[in-house]
């Protein structure tokens, strides 16, 4: 399987802390990787370098073996998705939602979105698509968050970034994404990055889990994260 993203000796520093500090890591295409770690330790700014939101201070990023700095910002937010943590709604319906998400980034043709595809789009994301006409800013926050997944999918990203897609939900609704998230992967083949402060987030969705503290980025094994996690209140 081939590597979709790809961290080399990164170095990325925020007000003089070393947040990643010569890291390196690789993500398998069409795998589900996790990083977890404590709170402060750089998992979302990690995740911001990845689609250019933030730039590294030095090191190489690739996507699918090319240097994102050689690729136009537009062409990588559309091909590596970004997910924040609470997604805004924009105003109208879910429908509208997907149309304006796809269409911020101008210039996909021959891909005109219809009905089917929003439809299809909806259920990929684990919602039904009679929630196409609902106002999207009514929704519940777990509806709100599948909504999201659904928006970044409408533009064929190859890699979906999640940044703790679940922290503000209750356990019934965390299900709901963890299992919209795992059907993607399955179908589609999406490759997805998502960052998680819950150990049994990480074991139930990663095929691959990396740790993050005090700079550096490792693959750990599934049984070692709750021990890693345990205690820890902050960064190293
Ligand atoms: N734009 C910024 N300006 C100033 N400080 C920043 C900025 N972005 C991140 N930081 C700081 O960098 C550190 C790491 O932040 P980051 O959000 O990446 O951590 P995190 O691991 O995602 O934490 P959490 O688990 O709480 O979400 C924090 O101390 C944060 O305050
Ligand atoms: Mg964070």
């Amino acid at each position: 399987m081939g590597v979709s993203l790809e961290m080399i000796d990164v170095t990325k520093r925020i007000a003089g802390r070393a947040l990643l500090d010569t890291a390196s890591m690789r993500v398998a295409a069409g795998e589900i990787s996790v990083i977890v770690g404590p709170s402060g330790c750089g998992k979302s700014t990690t995740l911001r370098l990845f689609n250019r939101l933030y730039e590294a201070d030095s090191g190489t990023i690739l996507v699918s073996g090319k240097s994102i700095t050689e690729i136009d910002p537009i062409e990588l937010r559309r091909t590596v998705g970004f997910i924040p943590q609470i997604p805004a709604m924009f105003e109208g319906t879910v429908g509208d939602n997907l149309r304006f998400g796809r269409n911020l980034l101008t210039g996909m043709p021959g891909q005109p979105s219809n009905p089917d595809t929003e439809k299809e789009t909806l259920m990929l994301a684990g919602l039904s698509p009679d929630f196409l006409d609902r106002t999207a800013s009514k929704l519940s926050v777990g509806e709100q968050q599948r909504v999201a997944i659904a928006r970044a999918l409408m533009l064929y990203p190859e890699i979906l970034l999640m940044d703790e897609p679940t922290s503000a939900l209750d356990p019934h609704s965390v299900g709901k994404v963890e299992r919209a998230v795992s059907g993607i992967n399955r179908t589609v083949g999406t490759t997805f990055v998502v960052v998680t402060h819950d150990p049994d987030q990480a074991m139930r969705l990663g095929q691959r889990i990396f740790w993050l503290n005090g700079g550096s980025l490792r693959e750990i094994d599934k049984n070692e994260v709750e021990d890693l996690m345990k205690g820890k209140n902050g960064c190293e």
